[in-house]
């Protein structure tokens, strides 16, 4: 018997143009013609990658800490996050770092953000148009950048803050260029051409000496923000982090919890100004609220995988996977299964308000050992500003359809923005 699962047979560029152009009906098709688990052949991946929806198998693979990283994360990253990234280390040395930059994430030293979150979105509200359309998503992304700038780097200075978000984001627009991706690809078969990431070390370079600044400030200065918890925090062997390190964390959680944030933001309008009677109780009903996130990251995952290259087989679906497959869950169609949420394609906050959604049919920040370390975060900046927003602005949805979910860099995102038009509460 093979070893892995049957999958579509077309070419690898065609599964690959599907997966990046249409992923929602090419996933929803692999599910209708192979079930639960299949194969799917990307172009530049030497071997397939199986793709896996039910919850029994999710907990197997995320529930074995030895899996490592699944090949093409540390070629699109190391640029720009450096060697030392949480997001690119595996076993001993990225459970310990994961240790050391938890902490921050939860329970009261969390929620001392709440404020500068709630800041932030008021002082962006106020520069909205009211009365004609305008696109939601990109001020999402402003403000979850102004929050990581405040909350995480803890840039009081505004001068400096407006200096450095400028060039964060324009590092995050050239590395988002399919253009560059494609010159970096051309440029490892080619030895010899121009480095295509000339101009980008160059700007991380510029990047990193602001950072430095900070982080000598920080370690002169402890304050509430999350660098100058990193720059206290110790190793086991009572070692600090190194501050080529430190820079290159920072920038991971810029990177992992930047446009994602923005884009479940921009997803949860996108959904709430389509169900008016949603819309109202979120406004009045905090449990309710927190209902409403779930289900937005339920019903619109912002990332659509999150896979392990596996160090161990993995029994799942009547195939043993050997070691050294990659395989992700399809997070849309775990999410969707009629199994787990009846009438899985409904917005229904309803469904989460007995329970956290903590099971492996809810998995929009991933699992076991690289869950997500911003989940929680992320849940708190959502509902203070979707809450706040609520209370400064009645809108209403500008374009008749609901959004349909493209790809922006690793995230589904609004094709459309999320258009919205804005006019004040009458009191
Ligand atoms: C709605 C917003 C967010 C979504 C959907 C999201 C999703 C994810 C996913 C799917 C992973 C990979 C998990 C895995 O491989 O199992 C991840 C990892 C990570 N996220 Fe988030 N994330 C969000 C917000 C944030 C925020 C706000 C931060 C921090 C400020 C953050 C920091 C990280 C880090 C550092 C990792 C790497 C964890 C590790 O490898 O141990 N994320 N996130």
């Amino acid at each position: 018997m093979d070893a892995l699962p049957a999958g579509p047979t077309e070419p690898p560029i065609w599964q690959t143009l599907r997966w990046l152009l249409r992923p929602i009906s090419f996933m929803e098709s692999c599910r209708r013609r192979f079930g639960d688990t299949f194969s799917v052949r990307f172009l530049g991946f030497k071997t397939p990658m199986v793709m896996l929806s039910d919850p029994d198998a999710i907990r197997a693979l995320y529930g074995n800490a030895e899996h490592g990283l699944p090949a093409g994360r540390t070629i699109a990253l190391l640029p720009i996050l450096g060697p030392r990234s949480l997001l690119l280390l595996e076993g001993s040395e990225h459970l310990a770092r994961r240790r050391l930059m938890l902490p921050p994430f939860h329970g009261a030293r969390m929620r001392a953000y709440e404020d500068t979150v709630r800041q932030v979105v008021a002082e962006d509200v106020e520069t909205w148009p009211t009365g004609k359309p305008f696109a939601l998503h990109p001020h999402m992304q402003k403000v979850t950048l102004e929050v990581i700038l405040r909350a995480v780097f803890g840039v009081t200075d505004a001068g400096r803050r407006a200096a450095l978000g400028a060039q964060l984001a324009q590092l995050l627009t050239d590395t988002a260029s399919a253009g560059l991706q494609l010159a970096v690809l051309l440029q490892q078969r080619f030895q010899g051409a121009p480095d295509p990431l000339k101009r980008l070390h160059e700007r991380r370079r510029e990047i990193d000496r602001m950072l430095d600044r900070e982080i000598a400030e920080r370690r002169a200065d402890r304050r509430e923000d999350i660098l100058s918890m990193l720059v206290a925090a110790r190793f086991e062997d009572g070692e600090p982090l190194a501050d080529a390190e430190i820079r290159d964390q920072l920038m991971t959680l810029l990177l992992a919890g930047h446009e994602t944030t923005a884009t479940g933001l921009a997803w949860t309008f996108d959904l709430l100004l389509r169900h008016p009677e949603t819309l109202e109780r979120a406004e009045h009903d905090e449990r309710y609220l927190r209902a409403v996130v779930t289900e937005s990251l339920r019903l619109r995952p912002v990332i659509p995988q999150a896979g392990r290259r596996l160090a161990a087989p993995l029994e799942v679906d009547g195939h043993v996977l050997p070691a050294g497959t990659d395989v992700t869950p399809a997070i849309w169609l775990a999410h969707t299964r009629a199994d787990r949420y009846p009438e899985p394609f409904a917005f229904r906050p309803e469904r989460h308000l007995d329970g956290a959604a903590g099971t492996s049919a809810w998995i929009p920040f991933g699992g076991g050992v690289r869950r997500c370390i911003g989940a929680a975060f992320a849940e708190m900046e959502m509902r203070i500003a979707i809450a706040e927003i609520l209370s400064r602005r009645t809108l209403t949805a500008a374009s008749p359809a609901a959004e349909r979910p493209v790809r922006r860099n690793v995230t589904l995102s609004p094709a459309g923005g999320t258009l919205v038009i804005g006019s004040y509460p009458v009191q």
